[in-house]
C-alpha cells in the first residue's frame, strides 16, 4: 500500500525525519521505492537535469506528464508528486484545477507541487478542495528565476524573511500537507518549521527541516554542468559511466567484446545448408 498524506504529516509529530528524492524514469523510481524513499518528487528540475535545458521555465504539462506516468509505474509504496510546471497554476484557478486533475487522472501521481506562497494560496486551497493534495514550495521558486534575478538565497532581511513565515502559514492555513522550503538561511527555516504544524522540506534550508528533498542527479553526481552548494555527491556516476563506456568503446574497437557469452549459436548443419 501507498505512504498516505497522513503518514507524512504524522512523521513531523512523531520526529521522523522524512527523505524525499527526486526521480524522472521508471528504473530510477523502482530504486528508491525499493529502498523505501516515502516521498518521491517528479520535479520541473526535469527540464535541467534530463532534458537539457537552461532553466526550467521551458518544461510543458506533456513532458512533465510523460515522466510523472514512468515514476508511477515504478512505484509501489512511494507517495509520487508531480510538479505543476510554469504558467500551469497562474492563468485562473479553472486552467490550475484542469491541470492539477491531469496529474492525478492521467499521470497517476497522488498529489501535486506549486510554487508561491500567499499568492498561490487561493489556488492551492481550490485544488485541495477538489480532493488532491498539495506540496507548497517557498523560498527560491526557480519558476520566477527572471524575476528573482538569479539562484540566491532568500529571506536575508527582516522584511523578506517576515514574508517567507507568512507563505508557509498561508499554505498551511489552505491546506498544503508540506511545504518545500528553498535556498534561506538555515535559523529562518528552523523558525518556520517550529511556527507551522505541516512538514517542511529543506532543500538548502539546513537541518532542522522536518525532512530534505535532493535532485537525484545532484547526489549521484550524474549532472555535471553545476553542482549547487547544498547537494553532497553521495558518488560521482559520471566518471563512473565515462570509464565504462570508454571501455565499452575500447572492446569493441579491438572486437574483444562480444565474446561467446554475449552471442547465439545455431545448428551447423544449418548453416551447411546456406553455405551450399
Ligand atoms: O523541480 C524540483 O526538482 C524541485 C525540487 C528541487 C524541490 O522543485
Amino acid at each position: 500500500m501507498r505512504i498516505t498524506i497522513n503518514r507524512i504529516k504524522e512523521m513531523k509529530q512523531k520526529g521522523e525525519k522524512i527523505a524525499m528524492l527526486t526521480a524522472y524514469d521508471y528504473s530510477t523510481a523502482k530504486i528508491l521505492d525499493e529502498v523505501g524513499i516515502p516521498l518521491i518528487l517528479v520535479g520541473d528540475s526535469l527540464g535541467m537535469v534530463v532534458l537539457g535545458y537552461e532553466s526550467t521555465i521551458p518544461v510543458t504539462i506533456e513532458e512533465m506528464l510523460h515522466h510523472t506516468k514512468a515514476v508511477v509505474r515504478g512505484t509501489k509504496k512511494a507517495l509520487v508528486v508531480g510538479d505543476m510546471p510554469f504558467m500551469t497554476y497562474h492563468i485562473s484557478v479553472e486552467d490550475a484545477l484542469r491541470n492539477a486533475a491531469r496529474f492525478i487522472q492521467e499521470a497517476g501521481c497522488q498529489a501535486v507541487k506549486l510554487e508561491g506562497g500567499v499568492t498561490v494560496a487561493d489556488t492551492v486551497k481550490r485544488i485541495v478542495d477538489c480532493g488532491i493534495p498539495v506540496m507548497g514550495h517557498i523560498g527560491l521558486t526557480p519558476q520566477s528565476i527572471n524575476q528573482l534575478g538569479g539562484y540566491t538565497i532568500q529571506g536575508k532581511t527582516s522584511q523578506a524573511a517576515a514574508r517567507l513565515l507568512d507563505d508557509a502559514k498561508a499554505l498551511e492555513q489552505a491546506g498544503a500537507f508540506t511545504v518545500v522550503m528553498e535556498t534561506m538561511p538555515t535559523p529562518l527555516a528552523a523558525l518556520i518549521t517550529r511556527k507551522i504544524n505541516i512538514p517542511t522540506i529543506g532543500i538548502g534550508a539546513g537541518v532542522a527541516c522536518d525532512g530534505q528533498v535532493q535532485v537525484i542527479n545532484d547526489i549521484l553526481g550524474s549532472f555535471a554542468d553545476f553542482v549547487p552548494k547544498h547537494a553532497k555527491q553521495y558518488v560521482k556516476l559520471t566518471d563512473i559511466i565515462k570509464k565504462a563506456v570508454s571501455e565499452y568503446q575500447d572492446e569493441v574497437k579491438s572486437s574483444r567484446f562480444p565474446t561467446d557469452q554475449q552471442s547465439f549459436t545455431m545448428e551447423e548443419r544449418i548453416l551447411a545448408e546456406l553455405e551450399k
